[in-house]
């Protein structure tokens, strides 16, 4: 499965009506190589280790105000939509670096909500449905967009950013200078086509949904599974306190990197393995072609499972598991949370076999990999650390089971924690 990401007879698609046309015309480039090399070399650099550290302090000032307030507030706290509003803030702020007073940023993070619950729904044209809403919504959050786009950049009458505009972006490449909305206006500059305001408005929302929706599921995914495994919680909090007296309390970037909090680490890596927010990426066939004795067809459309992969990795597969069917029988559909106990296991990715070998598949690999897997760990660790340091939690719904579809959920409502301040000291 993995030689048919990186294959070169393999196209990439997305073969989900509702979510293809909330993407809009922001997904052409995908399937063009050559735009899409361009789109890569860019959004690469707007997200690599220099420009995460130039945007860390803002990361760390959202993520801080959000766990602030959810630590105030006096009754249980429901996380659901909570998580999705702080990480579409640090999407849009922190990798966007767009200036947006908190007025908008509110009514940035509600538009977004409802036209991210359109993404993997039944396209039904109903008032009252998901599709429905998301489908109104996403006009006004696109109009939002662009007027914040008019704020930074210079347009001209006919709605393009301006020629002089384009030009001094595309002169940007000074490490740590590049952003994921400067990478789309220089994407325009360097393929030669005229940056529509319109246009890189939808190329925002696109950027944005990548950037918070599996980012919000997996902080979430993972603070049910610190709650439910008290062996978890526990290694995590002594990681902080060493933390705390080695390096003092203020958390930087480099005291969030794996070789200082590898438990915190290992931990992120396993909820994306069993609790994952994307289960698995798209491809057809462009000509005929042989993987083993497997021959795919012209036209035929697959689907690679991360899920299966994780399965199929030694170092994932549970003990006993060992025929094809017991291990895609494992393909979870929901996760019961008494499971978690024996198959929650951060200790497997500190193995040393484990760590060397490229055993993590959330990410995907090849010419459509994640380009955001360093600021995905980087911003979820972050708040996890900054929880982590103030508090302790518990999961007060009576039956946690967890569900994946259309995104993470439990079973039985909304997640509600109550959360116990137990501070670190350093
Ligand atoms: C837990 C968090 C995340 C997961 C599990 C995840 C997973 C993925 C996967 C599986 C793909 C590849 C899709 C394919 O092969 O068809 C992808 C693509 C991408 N991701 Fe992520 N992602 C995460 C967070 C992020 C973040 C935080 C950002 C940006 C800040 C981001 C930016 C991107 C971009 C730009 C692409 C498109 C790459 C391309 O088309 O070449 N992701 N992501």
């Amino acid at each position: 499965m993995k030689k048919i990401m990186t294959h070169d007879d393999v196209m990439w698609e997305l073969p989900i009506p509702s979510a293809a046309k909330i993407f809009g015309s922001s997904l052409k480039s995908n399937s063009q190589p050559d735009d899409h090399a361009v789109f890569r070399s860019w959004m690469g650099l707007a997200l690599n280790q220099a420009s995460l550290k130039a945007v860390f302090p803002k990361i760390t000032h959202v993520l801080g105000h959000h766990v602030d307030q959810w630590l105030s507030e006096a009754g249980p706290v429901q996380l659901d939509e909570k998580t999705r509003f702080m990480m579409v803030e640090v999407a849009v702020s922190a990798f966007g670096r767009l200036d947006v007073n908190q007025q908008m940023m509110d009514r940035l993070c509600e538009d977004a909500l409802v036209v991210q619950k359109g993404l993997y729904v039944v396209p039904i044209y109903l008032p009252g449905t998901n599709w429905y809403k998301a489908v109104h919504k996403r006009t006004s959050y696109l109009k939002l967009l662009e007027g914040i786009l008019r704020v930074r950049f210079e347009v001209d009458a006919a709605g393009c950013i301006t020629e002089s505009n384009l030009l001094e972006a595309g002169k940007e490449k000074v490490p740590g200078s590049v952003d994921t909305t400067l990478a789309v206006v220089q994407e325009c500059y360097e393929r030669k086509v005229k940056a529509d305001v319109r246009y890189i408005a939808e190329r925002l929302l696109g950027n944005t949904v990548a950037a918070s929706e599996t980012t919000s599921s997996t902080l979430l995914a993972t603070m049910i599974a610190i709650a439910l495994v008290p062996r978890v919680v526990e290694r995590l909090r002594q990681e902080q306190a060493e933390v705390l007296s080695a390096h003092g309390s203020e958390l930087t970037y480099e005291a969030l990197q794996k070789s200082v909090m590898p438990y915190l680490d290992a931990t992120v890596r396993e909820s994306t393995r069993l609790l994952p927010s994307v289960h698995g990426v798209f491809r057809r066939a462009k000509r005929d072609f042989q993987i083993g004795d497997y021959t795919f067809k012209k036209g035929e459309k697959m689907m690679v499972s991360t899920d299966l992969l994780h399965a199929l990795d030694p170092c994932c597969m549970e003990e006993g598991m060992s025929s094809l069917s017991e291990i895609t029988g494992d393909i979870p559909l929901y996760v019961d949370p008494s499971r978690l106990l024996t198959s929650f296991q951060p200790e497997r990715w500190l193995e040393e076999n484990t760590a060397k070998v490229p055993n993590l598949h959330s990410f995907s690999f090849g010419q459509h990999s994640c380009l955001g897997m360093n600021a995905a760990f980087l911003e979820i660790k972050c708040a996890l650390a900054l929880l982590l340091r103030k508090s302790t939690w518990e999961l007060l719904n009576a039956k946690p089971e967890i569900k994946f579809l259309p995104y993470t959920h439990l079973a039985d409502g909304p997640a509600k924690f109550k959360f116990c301040p137990n501070p670190l000291k350093p």
